[in-house]
């Protein structure tokens, strides 16, 4: 199933009509009033509307269906966690965003990713460089890949706000200087001529934030943002994220395979396995009301306050299934202890759960209303 317009638009977001063609703007303030209704218009949409999309990588051994008929949707200025173990397509579904799946191998061969009202799969490589940097901004898993050894770090944070902002080279210095003040590098001014070896591991990660957020971008693509860090530059690198997202009014789609990190951080979380979106809801409902024995064990294996000294984490036993040519069963059965024989027949699809709980959906036979998971 399809998580449709109807069941995710939340309450009072009405369709808004376009403005009657007939009215002629004549007045400075008519045209703030007309401004402003077509902000009100655009704001009873989504930023982010993903439709049936499908990734998939071509390769000897057979296709990987990488992302799977994925659908999801993100308001304007939501915080989002895309969560899950290693290899059920989290990248790539922030890759397949922003078109830059590699190919070959990789290919978005189905579905739909709308972006602030734009059909981006419709859009030229060219077309698409304006929108990626001016509109979406990236930050990658590792830094140092991302940014280039030979240039400074200041020509670098300027040179996105140059390119995609149109600013003058001075104006670009001068935003790059105060971005890299607010994301935290103590003496911004003097530290823009370095480069990115002559900074800690942290301190790139929060030069990436500053060229992410350089051009004011409506939504930032943050992909496991602190893995390689230490628990503390942890910490206050995702505070920084929560901050400057609030300030800049930008939605934020979080990448992360704990799902601690995005209960702190998001509003709604969509858990993905094998390609798959397998439960999604807002961030309470998945912790209070998990509908997915998948969730269950992701919630199992976080580190709680009352665990007895010495007490191990749970582990989800077993390994996620290959993601070539899956078959029909629900994708988690192998390693789900209540499965039954409908689940190795037959994949569960998305449907809704709890009473009030909008916007609740899990893939789950055992826990549909009726079901054998109480
Ligand atoms: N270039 C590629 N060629 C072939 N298969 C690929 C390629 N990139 C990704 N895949 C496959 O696509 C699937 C999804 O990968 P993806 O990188 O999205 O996982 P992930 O959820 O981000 O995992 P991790 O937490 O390890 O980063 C995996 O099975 C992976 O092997
Ligand atoms: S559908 Fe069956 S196998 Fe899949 S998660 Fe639910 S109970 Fe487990
Ligand atoms: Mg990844």
């Amino acid at each position: 199933m399809t998580i449709t317009d109807d069941q995710s638009r939340a309450p009072g977001s009405p369709e808004l009509a376009e403005l009657p063609e007939d009215v002629t703007i004549e007045t400075e303030e008519g045209r703030r009033l007309a401004e402003q209704l077509e902000d009100d218009r655009r704001h009873a949409r989504k930023l982010l509307e993903v439709r049936n999309l499908s990734t998939h990588f071509t390769t000897r051994d057979g296709v990987v269906h990488a992302v799977d008929d994925v659908s999801f949707e993100l308001d304007y200025g939501e915080t989002l966690g895309l969560v899950g173990e290693s290899g059920c397509g989290k990248s790539v579904t922030a890759l397949s965003l922003t078109r830059l799946v590699p190919n070959p191998p990789g290919k978005i061969v189905a579905g739909e990713i709308i972006f602030d009202g734009i059909d981006i799969l419709k859009l030229t490589a060219n077309e698409m460089r304006l929108l990626r940097g001016k509109k979406i901004g990236f930050i990658f898993q590792d830094p140092m890949t991302s940014l280039n050894p030979t240039l400074t770090i200041g020509y670098q944070i300027a040179e996105s706000a140059r390119v995609h902002m149109g600013l003058s080279r001075r104006a670009a210095a001068d935003r790059a200087a105060e971005l890299l003040g607010k994301v935290g590098i103590p003496r911004a001014k003097d530290r823009m001529g370095d480069y990115p070896h002559q900074f800690s591991g942290g301190m790139r990660q929060r030069v990436m934030i500053a060229i992410a957020l350089a051009c004011d971008p409506k939504l930032l693509l943050a992909d496991e943002p602190t893995t390689a860090l230490d628990v503390t530059i942890q910490a206050q690198i995702l505070e920084l994220i929560r901050s400057l997202s609030d300030e800049f009014g930008t939605a934020v789609i979080l990448i992360t395979h704990d799902l601690g990190i995005a209960a702190g951080m998001c509003n709604r979380i969509n858990v993905m396995y094998a390609g798959r979106i397998v439960e999604t809801g807002n961030v309470d409902d998945i912790f209070e009301n998990p509908q997915m024995p998948y969730a269950w064990g992701l919630l199992d294996s976080l580190p709680r306050l009352d665990q007895e000294k010495g007490e191990r984490l749970r582990t989800i036993e077993g390994l996620p299934p290959d993601l070539i040519n899956p078959g029909p069963e629900c994708r988690f059965s192998p390693r789900c202890q209540y499965a039954r024989d409908i689940c190795r027949e037959r994949e569960p699809e998305l449907s809704p759960r709890g009473e009030n709980e909008p916007g609740h959906l899990a893939r789950c036979f055992g826990t549909e209303p009726g079901g054998w998971i109480q």
